[in-house]
């Protein structure tokens, strides 16, 4: 590998869209489209780990499985390694997707149950069909120690094992065919609280040895906070906030961040701007906003917030913001009735 390619993003994003049609329904009734990501542009370095932030619907997974070549964008284009992932030919993306894995949010299931440990880990290994059996089994011993398992649990089942162990099998699995870039989806929400620091520790040590880029979806800021280099900040499909991770954390500026934070921090982090506070779910992607998806629970929402999309603005190095607020947020005088209307608390 050139020097200049070590310095090349190992995965670019121009303008993504993923749109999906909603299926089924009357069929008198209008079809709609669900627009879960829209127009993401973003650039992931080498070895670095890149967050993806946000409530559970806002289009992270989604996002993540057009990274991987898994959902064919409606627009844009994904460059892995200088190749555009959903133009090239199916013998360079069978070898190219090789080099990307992902690890899911739900140990329990995301392995197939009837499948004994050697079979769940060895299966990348196994469908590559390149390797005898004897080799499988030694580069499966090897990893079940490398995740902190014993070569003794090879034949038992996902049933014999906890939460934390069978993230562990996921994470040997993902790694089996020595990828370079590696989506970890919600990798310990669905996990017992006592066990994401062990997890966490785990895959921060794989990365190391094995010179992986991460990409870390969460919807905790918290976690993302201790593991990610860069990050984005993504509302109803949309980026809102992007940029390195510290810069963001010292010095949030979407109303939406300040959201995020205020749910995971009991701090306010900007002592000079109003703690915002979410209630209810994100609203549907169908026919989200025309102006800043976020306006509807938005605090700081004016007229022009509803139609007019925000610009993404660099607010300073490597620090991205899309609101139209970004030069100074106002005091506003909110309606008695805003909370209902916005189903959103308050709290000054
Ligand atoms: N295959 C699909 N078909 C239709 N809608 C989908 C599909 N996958 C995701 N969606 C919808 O797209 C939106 C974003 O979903 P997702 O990417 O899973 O969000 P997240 O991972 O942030 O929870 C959601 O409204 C979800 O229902
Ligand atoms: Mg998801």
């Amino acid at each position: 590998m050139s020097k200049d390619r070590n310095q090349d993003p190992i995965l670019t994003m121009r303008n993504v869209s993923v749109n999906f049609p909603v299926k089924g329904g009357l069929p008198f009734l209008k079809k709609g489209i669900i627009q879960a990501v829209t127009d993401v542009s973003l650039k992931i370095k080498r070895g670095e780990t890149f967050g993806i932030v946000g409530e559970s619907g806002c289009g992270k997974t989604t996002l993540a499985n057009a990274m991987i070549g898994m959902v064919k964008p409606t627009s844009g284009e994904v460059i892995f390694n200088g190749k555009n992932l959903y133009k090239i030919k199916r013998d360079d993306f069978k070898k190219t997707r090789r080099h990307m894995q992902m690890i899911f949010q739900d140990p329990f299931s995301s392995l197939n149950p009837r499948f004994n440990v050697y079979q769940i880990i060895s299966e990348p290994m196994f469908i590559r069909g390149e390797d005898d059996e004897e080799t499988m089994k030694e580069r499966v011993v090897e990893l079940l120690k490398l995740v902190g398992l014993s070569p003794n649990d090879l034949y038992r089942y996902p049933s014999d094992f906890s939460g934390g162990q069978r993230q562990r099998l996921g994470i040997a699995r993902s790694i089996i065919l020595n990828p370079e870039f590696l989506v970890c989806d919600e990798p310990v929400s669905a996990l017992d609280v006592s066990v994401h620091a062990q997890i966490l520790n785990l895959l921060t040590d794989i990365q190391k040895q094995m010179k992986l880029s991460y990409v870390f979806i969460s919807h905790n800021l918290a976690v993302v906070k201790n593991v990610c280099d860069s990050m984005i900040v993504m509302y109803l499909g949309k980026i809102m906030e992007s940029g390195n991770s510290e810069t963001i954390f010292k010095n949030p500026l979407h109303p939406y961040t300040h959201a995020l934070l205020a749910a995971v921090l009991d701090t306010t982090i900007r002592k000079d701007r109003k703690q915002v506070i979410l209630k209810g779910d994100i609203p549907s992607p169908i026919n989200p906003p025309k102006g800043c998806r976020f306006w509807q629970r938005c605090p700081y929402a004016m007229e022009g917030c509803k139609t007019i999309p925000p610009e993404n603005i660099e607010v300073e190095k490597a620090h991205v913001v899309a609101c139209h607020h970004v030069n100074g947020f106002p005091e506003i005088e909110l309606p008695k009735d805003y909370k209902n209307k916005v189903n959103m608390e308050e709290d000054s």
